[in-house]
């Protein structure tokens, strides 16, 4: 191996990027069907107190069992577009950050481009759990910044209730459905600041399907392969592990935490939320989203619903500075400042 660069026989043309992008608009959809913990307590021993108290969540949202992940990620996506004064067609990259679209191939986002019309825009899907909206925003940043693609549709989009075993009594309570979606695209100065990200695979079973699909087929089908958590091993890596995570997306960004119009973290429970409040001594002012307290956690799409909702009820306002971190299964996280749009 050397370290030498070989003298180039051609000289390749390469795409002349944007230099910065920005989140332009944002969409959600919530599912219609308000489910109550004393409902989700119809399958497992506890009570509507203890859920609340243990997680905020009072109530979540499910799916019709005929709406599938991509047509929750196909509303959210219209509502997005059009808020960017966009068509379809102006779209050329589609990233669905998702972990129950439940085919292991085609990706949803080839059916979600396909549906809006924004064909043959690229396509993938991002299996990167709770983190993936986070994730996909800095994929989308970077695509844009450098050329790749000019608009990019990301969305991050889940039904849980497709993947959770109501009768276990670590998980029934804290799954939700819904969508939430934004447009990326060319900014003249920076709208997403640096992502700092990573993942640890020795955690890789706190947060898992009960089978693999292989291990499903083999067993005659015994089993659901919904999901199942270790609940307080995964509460203390967040609790303990993710605030550090985004003081370091703040200091990248050059973003004192008083800058900030919102701190957006990922709902996965309230009582996490708190203590990052705490520790990052997030001021009063700054807005912060507890949606967690009637969409449960929806996985990738709690941050973008979080998001639509503080922006629409004015609670955050166009052009502020908002935190995001996402954090989970995995285990994987990120974090940026964004502009919000
Ligand atoms: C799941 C979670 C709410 C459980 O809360 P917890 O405080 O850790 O609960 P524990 O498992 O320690 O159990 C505490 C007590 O409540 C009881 N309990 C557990 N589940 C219960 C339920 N559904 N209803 C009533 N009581 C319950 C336990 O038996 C235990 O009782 P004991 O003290 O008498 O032994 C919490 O661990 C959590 O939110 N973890 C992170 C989840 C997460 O973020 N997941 C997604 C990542 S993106």
């Amino acid at each position: 191996m050397t370290e030498t660069t070989p003298t180039p026989t051609h000289r390749l043309a390469v795409p002349t990027g944007t230099g910065h992008a920005r989140i332009m608009s944002v969409g959600a959809y919530r599912p219609e069907r308000v489910v109550t913990n004393d409902e989700i307590c119809e399958y497992i021993e506890s009570s509507d107190q203890w859920i609340r108290e243990r997680t905020g969540i009072v109530s979540r949202r499910f799916a019709r069992p005929d709406e599938s992940v991509t047509d929750m990620a196909e509303a959210a996506s219209r509502v997005a577009l059009e808020r960017a004064g966009l068509t379809a067609a102006d779209v050329d990259m589609v990233l669905v950050a998702t972990v129950t679209h439940p085919y292991q191939t085609p990706s949803s986002a080839a059916l979600l481009a396909h549906r809006l019309g924004a064909t043959p825009a690229a396509a993938l899907d991002i299996s990167a759990a709770c983190a993936g909206f986070c994730y996909g925003l800095t994929l989308a940043n970077d695509l844009v910044r450098c050329g790749s693609a000019r608009h990019v549709l990301v969305v991050g989009v889940e039904k849980l209730s497709d993947f959770t075993d109501l009768h276990d009594r670590g998980s029934a309570f804290i799954f939700g459905d819904g969508a939430g979606a934004v447009v990326v695209g060319p900014s003249d100065h920076p709208g997403i600041g640096p992502t700092v990200w990573g993942s640890d695979g020795a955690q890789w079973d706190t947060i898992v399907n009960k089978s693999s699909w292989v291990e499903y087929r083999d067993s005659g089908h015994e089993e659901w392969p919904a999901l199942k958590m270790a609940g307080q091993t995964v509460f203390r890596w967040a609790v303990w592990q993710m605030s550090p995570v985004a003081q370091k997306a703040l200091d990248a960004a050059g973003v004192p935490i008083g800058d900030l119009d919102a701190f957006i973290p990922h709902q996965a429970n309230v009582r996490i939320i708190d203590a990052m409040v705490k520790q990052l001594r997030v001021p009063a002012q700054v807005a912060v989203a507890r949606d967690i307290a009637h969409s449960g956690n929806t996985s990738a799409a709690s941050i973008p619903l979080a998001m639509d909702r503080m922006l629409t009820e004015g609670e955050a306002h166009s052009g502020g500075l908002a935190l995001l971190i996402g954090f989970g299964a995995g285990l994987a996280y990120a974090s940026q400042v964004i502009e919000l749009p």
